[in-house]
């Protein structure tokens, strides 16, 4: 998917050369300073990034920050969905996301026009959809619901409605065996959840028999199975705190790794890899943001989130039902 670039030139600045690579942390935030702005981060960032970010979280940490920050200008370290649900939720801030292009493929596999098409096929249903997607699906959906709470907000719902759930397949059916509810699925996946190979974990799980096999939701179910503790990346990261288990295994996107590993030094992470030795594990689309764009965005005030606010309207009326609903 690629993203239209903003037509907001009112707020921009003249680009300045971007300052060398030892100074860009405290360059970073000095800018951020000037601009009022807050700079929020997903776990999946580089550890660079992490480590300039004003606020780190998962996607409902970073949904709950984004509505509550008095900021004027919101820095969204992420992908295009987490920056559109900040812009939904703040329509007279500035949000910026350092690289346009950092999208998600389970976002992907959802459009707008299919989606309301197999809303068509199932009139009675409620829709609850992963946050994990386009703003234009938002705005066709009941309720968004992240990693976190899907479990508890499903079993929230009236037991004799049926529950429509998407884009993500895999959530879907996890949420399914946790809630007891009947799901529709719509069939999307994470391309970094899927690509984990089964055989490496194994292996893993052989040489160290003492580790916890901590498993994202993202996850595909025969690799759920093989897991010790299934959650949200920041309830990994709680429950590595939390667990006597003195080593993990660690089946989501590597970046988390960088907290677990602040928060807990004396334990011992290991990543798993994707199929074939492959780095796919780390999510494309996240390590698009780098220090410099980070640095160039608040620089030149771009790029910056639009949407139109006939659609703005009504995707955020499902965002803050989660956010009422979510304990
Ligand atoms: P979290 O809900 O744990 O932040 O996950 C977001 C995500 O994109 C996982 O791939
Ligand atoms: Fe999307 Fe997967 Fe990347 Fe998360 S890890 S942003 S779900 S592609």
């Amino acid at each position: 998917m690629v993203f239209a670039a903003s037509q907001s030139t009112a707020s921009r600045s003249a680009a300045h050369p971007i300052p060398p690579p030892g100074e860009l942390p405290g360059a970073i935030r000095a800018l951020a300073r000037e601009r009022n702005a807050v700079i929020l981060a997903h776990y999946y960032q580089d550890d660079a990034i992490q480590d300039v970010a004003d606020f780190i979280g998962d996607s409902l940490e970073l949904a709950r920050k984004a509505a509550s920050t008095d900021a004027d200008v919101i820095v969204f370290c992420g992908v295009h969905f987490m920056a559109e649900t900040a812009k939904i939720l703040n329509p007279t801030k500035t949000v910026l996301l350092p690289d346009l292009a950092a999208g998600c493929s389970l976002a992907d596999a959802c459009p707008a026009d299919a989606f309301a098409a197999f809303r068509a096929e199932h009139p009675e249903h409620f829709a609850v959809s992963y946050i994990n997607c386009s703003a234009a699906v938002k705005a066709q959906s009941d309720l968004i619901c992240t990693s976190s709470n899907a479990v508890d907000l499903v079993k929230q719902l009236p037991a004799d409605r049926p529950i429509l759930f998407g884009p993500d397949e895999n959530l879907g059916r996890w949420v399914q065996a946790q809630s007891g509810r009947t799901l529709t699925l719509w069939p999307g996946s994470c391309q970094v959840h899927v690509a984990f190979s089964e055989q490496a974990l194994l292996q893993l799980k052989l040489e160290h028999p003492e580790a916890e096999v901590l498993a994202h939701p993202e996850c595909q179910q025969h690799l759920l199975d093989l897991a010790d503790f299934i959650g949200s990346t920041s309830k990994l990261l709680h429950r590595a705190e939390e667990s006597d288990a003195a080593s993990f295994i660690v089946l989501t996107e590597p970046g988390i790794l960088h907290q677990m590993r602040l928060k807990v030094p004396h334990k011992q992470f290991f990543e798993v890899p994707g199929a074939d030795g492959c780095s796919c594990n780390a999510c494309p689309y996240m390590r698009l943001n780098t220090l410099e764009k980070l640095w160039q965005c608040l620089d030149r005030m771009a790029p910056e989130i639009v949407m139109e606010e006939e659609v703005r309207l009504k995707a955020l009326a499902p965002i803050e039902r989660m956010l009422a609903m979510s304990r």
